[in-house]
């Protein structure tokens, strides 16, 4: 398997107009976006369909009246004077995303970058939102497909790589390629055989060097300290800095809405 990862926001436009058909392509917004989406399918919501602005998310809404509206620009919660006058019903805090509010819904959810980097790893055979909070499933899910290419996306903040997302791709890496990577290591039980890219490469070396204490790396990263200055907010990043506590794969389907698999 090779493994390559998108390490900013800068690679999208590039990575939208490559051929990924025999690819399978994992992203990654730890803070928050997708985070959100695997606690919304833990907390039984039906979908999740990611749009790339608000005006889609608002046409769908239109389309379809049933759709729970979710996302945030500038961290929170898009509101009615941003939309031309409908409040949006969630932000983008996982912790919003309660049994009572999604069991059963269908959301559309816009973020500044977790959706747009779904949107341009989509043409991707297999595309899953990925998280610290279901890595395990979502290692488990790749060992089983064996996919020649495997993509791991990282969202980003803002036009930024973020520090967070190249973690948790680097921590994928390693649990995927164990010792048979290029660097040593003594788990590779499992392991599958790998081929990793330099900047997968990188994606593991940050993980090895930051795994001992996840949140102190991850404190002063862009989007950590702009979430930890909003008190409302600021459990956010504990809370997605959990790893394998809600284990399920979240998978595009060819619709484009990501469903618990
Ligand atoms: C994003 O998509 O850019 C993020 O998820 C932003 C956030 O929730 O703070």
């Amino acid at each position: 398997m090779k493994i390559e990862a998108v390490l900013t926001p800068a690679e999208l436009p590039a990575l939208a107009r490559r051929d990924l058909r025999g690819a399978a392509c994992v992203v990654f917004d730890v803070l928050r976006a997708t985070s959100t989406f695997v606690t919304a399918l833990h907390n039984g919501a039906n979908a999740v369909i990611p749009a790339a602005e608000i005006s889609e998310a608002l046409a769908i809404r239109k389309k379809r009246p049933e759709v729970l509206l979710a996302g945030e620009r500038d961290g929170v919660k898009i509101r009615a004077a941003q939309t031309g006058g409908t409040d949006f019903d969630l932000g983008n805090s996982p912790r919003e995303f309660t049994p009572e509010f999604v069991r059963g819904r269908t959301i559309v959810s816009t973020t500044t970058n977790g959706t747009r980097a779904l949107r341009a790893g989509s043409g991707a055979q297999t595309v899953l939102a990925g998280s610290f909070l279901n890595l395990g499933a979502t290692a488990e899910f790749i060992r089983r497909l064996q996919p020649a290419e495997l993509l791991l996306v990282c969202a980003g903040t803002r036009e930024n790589k973020a520090d967070e997302d190249v973690l948790a791709a680097g921590a994928l890496c390693k649990i995927l390629a164990g010792g048979s990577s290029r660097r040593d290591d003594r788990t590779a039980q499992r392991a599958v055989p790998t081929q990793l890219s330099d900047s997968a490469e990188i994606a593991l070396l940050a993980w090895v060097q930051a795994k001992s204490d996840l949140a102190a790396a991850v404190r002063n990263a862009e989007n950590a300290r702009r979430l930890l200055a909003f008190p409302e907010l600021r459990d956010d990043v504990a809370f997605c800095l959990q790893r394998d506590v809600f284990p399920l794969v979240a998978l595009m389907d060819a619709d484009g809405a990501i469903r618990r698999q």
